[in-house]
């Protein structure tokens, strides 16, 4: 393990428009313990990001974040996780060198003998190209809303998007990811 918990206070600010894009048969797998502090990466994992598996393993995954992505996402995603239902989601993730990639995320709870969730696990593949040209303009307004009205904003916004499309946000990305 790295000497310094890395987090997203230590991420590249000097962005880059420069996308790595996933091989099609690739995962990209990572493990947490329940406060999101990576306990295992593996290969394509560190590629992709660019960082080592000396700097991953005890960083928070925020260590990739990417300020493109809606707060309101990972409120999501925590707010499932932690009642025991599994996240899928799109989520563009910031490289050490500034580029980004997408990944398709699902994350699901590890649980010890006795039922208690010890940590998460979460798997990436590459995200449907359909799929993203919807997300992207989405997520562009909830992060514009984000900015506006802070979580309430982008809350409300999804809720309307969902409730006008007729459909719920698992369905709406599992759809997209299908797509
Ligand atoms: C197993 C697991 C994997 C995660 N993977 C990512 C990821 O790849 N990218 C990311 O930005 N956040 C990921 N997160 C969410 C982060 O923990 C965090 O909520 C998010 O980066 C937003 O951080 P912030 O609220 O500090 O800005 C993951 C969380 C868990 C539990």
């Amino acid at each position: 393990m790295s000497a310094k918990r890395l987090s997203k206070l230590d991420a590249p600010k000097v962005l880059k428009d420069d996308e790595r894009v996933m091989n099609d048969n690739d995962f990209i797998v990572s493990k947490t313990d329940t406060k999101g502090f990576i306990t295992y990466c593996n290969q394509t994992f560190i590629d992709m990001c660019m960082y080592s598996q000396d700097e991953l393993i005890g960083a928070n995954h925020n260590l990739i974040r990417h300020p493109d992505m809606p707060r309101i996402a990972f409120k999501l995603c925590w707010q499932l996780i932690q009642s025991g239902e599994e996240f899928f989601g799109f989520v563009k993730n910031l490289r050490k060198d500034g580029g980004y990639y997408w990944v398709f995320a699902n994350i699901t709870s590890s649980v010890d003998t006795n039922g208690n969730t010890v940590g998460y696990y979460s798997v990436r593949r590459k995200p449907s190209k359909k799929g993203l040209e919807a997300v992207m303009p989405l997520y562009k307004q909830l992060v514009d809303a984000e900015k506006q009205g802070g979580m309430a904003a982008s809350e409300a916004l999804l809720a309307d998007f969902l409730k006008k499309n007729g459909t719920t946000y698992e369905e709406l990305v599992t759809t997209l990811q299908a797509m």
